[in-house]
């Protein structure tokens, strides 16, 4: 369960925007990360697979600060995180979006990426400082045109597809002009057809944006992904690239058995 398969890298060990180091969480006496290590490059595009329970989501809570590790360092741009909150992190560039949904489902495409521009403080205002401030608007509506709902854009969430609101759940994080974009699961619940859609958008994504994605459908991973982390049971089981690791014979045994009918 602990082999590893390495991969050869050409990235310099400080040229990293996210370095974690022996990172722990535990809740009670369950271990959710055991020492995870791991390096982030600039535009680089990671995939994060592994079962129901593996803590993927647990580690992008690390990241994004919404959880506070047990044991270990964050270190994002050069800069160590480890007890900054959630709230600062969006200065530091981190955007992230949910495993479930936090969408506005009664206000339009517009406002919502209108809101997602501004801090949560301001969230209750935010509708009214919106008359006047017009290029708040003009950003949001071109963020939709970035992520395919320019059409949509008068829309409530309410009338979108499920497939439209994966693609306003990117919006979401965009708006916020991340470095590091974390996705959660951004293809879960979705057909073929808007699967392959969103992959298109996601692969689409400015390469600058250092993407991190959490994804239980490996097409969709191996396809956007450079580089493929394999976690099961709170620690990283299998590292590569799309290629090892769809070969790799350890993958296939603890995510593909357990996760077969997904
Ligand atoms: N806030 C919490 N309190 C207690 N246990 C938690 C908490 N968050 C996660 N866990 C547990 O930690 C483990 C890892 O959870 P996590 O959500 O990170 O897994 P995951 O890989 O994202 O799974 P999934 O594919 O189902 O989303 C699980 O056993 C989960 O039940
Ligand atoms: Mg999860």
């Amino acid at each position: 369960m602990t082999t590893e398969v390495t991969t050869p890298t050409s990235i310099e060990a400080a040229d990293h925007v996210v370095r974690l180091r022996s990172i722990g969480v535990a809740f009670g006496g369950l271990r959710a990360l055991d020492g995870i290590d791991l390096d982030v490059a600039p535009g680089e595009r990671l995939a994060v697979l592994g079962p129901n329970g593996a803590g993927k989501t647990t580690l992008f809570n690390v990241i994004a600060g919404d959880i506070r590790p047990t044991t270990g360092s964050v270190v994002l741009c050069g800069r160590d995180c480890s007890h900054l909150p959630s709230h600062a992190r969006p200065a530091l560039g981190v955007a992230r979006t949910y495993q479930k949904t936090r969408l506005f489902s009664n206000l339009t495409v517009e406002d919502n990426l209108y809101l997602a521009q501004t801090g949560r403080q301001r969230r209750h205002l935010a509708l009214f400082v919106s008359e006047r401030d017009r290029s708040l608007r003009e950003r949001a509506r071109e963020v939709a045109h970035r992520v395919w709902l320019g059409p949509m854009v008068d829309a409530t969430v309410d009338g979108l597809s499920h497939g439209q609101r994966r693609q306003l759940e990117i919006g979401m994080a965009l708006a916020a002009e991340p470095d590091i974009m974390l996705l959660d699961e951004p293809a879960s619940g979705l057909s073929r057809g808007e699967r392959e859609r969103l992959s298109e958008l996601i692969e689409a994504l400015d390469p600058a944006i250092t993407l991190l994605l959490i994804e239980h459908d490996m097409d969709v991973a191996l396809r956007v992904a450079d580089r493929v982390v394999v976690m099961a049971d709170g620690i990283i089981i299998a590292r590569g690239n799309p290629d090892e690791i769809r070969s790799n014979t350890l993958v296939h045994e603890v995510y593909l058995g357990r996760e077969g009918g997904r």
